[in-house]
């Protein structure tokens, strides 16, 4: 049988080791893209509206209706502050908001989860609306 092997080996030579064995498919999952969801590029194209920032740099944590229940949210302790609740509305003034928004949790004392958005210095006008939809989330039936 030797010569036979011997004649698939050259074969094989010449044609460029195109035979070889073809490469395990990858396990399920692992080819996947995955999205680095927690550090978004902030060069990355600016959401067009306060709602638009809302749900793409809020959502996952704080939930699309604000109630604190984003798909992040489930393992965060402290969990995303929920923006339904009235005695939170009625006690945070605008500029606490604003605040903590820019600087994130950590600059006023609370939890470093809630990020830092310094991108929004240079677009008060997104940040003023932010703060009107966390009061407007706060109205929401
Ligand atoms: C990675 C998760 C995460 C993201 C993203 C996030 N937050 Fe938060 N946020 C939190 C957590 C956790 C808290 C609770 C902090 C605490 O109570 O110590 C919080 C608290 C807050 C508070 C309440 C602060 C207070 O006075 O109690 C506001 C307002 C807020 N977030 C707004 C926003 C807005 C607006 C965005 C989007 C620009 C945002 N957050 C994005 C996790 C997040």
């Amino acid at each position: 049988m030797r010569p036979l092997v011997a004649l698939v080996v050259a074969a094989g030579v010449l044609a460029g080791c195109d035979e070889t064995p073809k490469k395990k498919p990858p396990p399920p999952g692992a080819s996947a893209t995955e999205p680095r969801s927690s550090s978004p590029t902030a060069a990355a194209s600016f959401p067009a509206t306060p709602r638009a920032y809302f749900v793409e740099r809020c959502a996952t944590c704080h939930g699309a209706e604000g109630k604190g229940d984003g798909t992040a949210a489930a393992t965060m302790s402290p969990r995303p502050r929920s923006f339904v609740d009235a005695d939170w509305q009625k006690n945070v003034t605008d500029d606490d908001i604003r605040k903590v928004v820019l600087k994130g949790g950590a600059a006023v004392g609370k939890s470093p989860l809630m990020p830092p958005n310094p991108e929004l210095e240079s677009k008060p006008d997104v940040l003023t609306g932010l703060v009107a939809e966390v009061r407007r989330l706060g109205k929401a039936p």
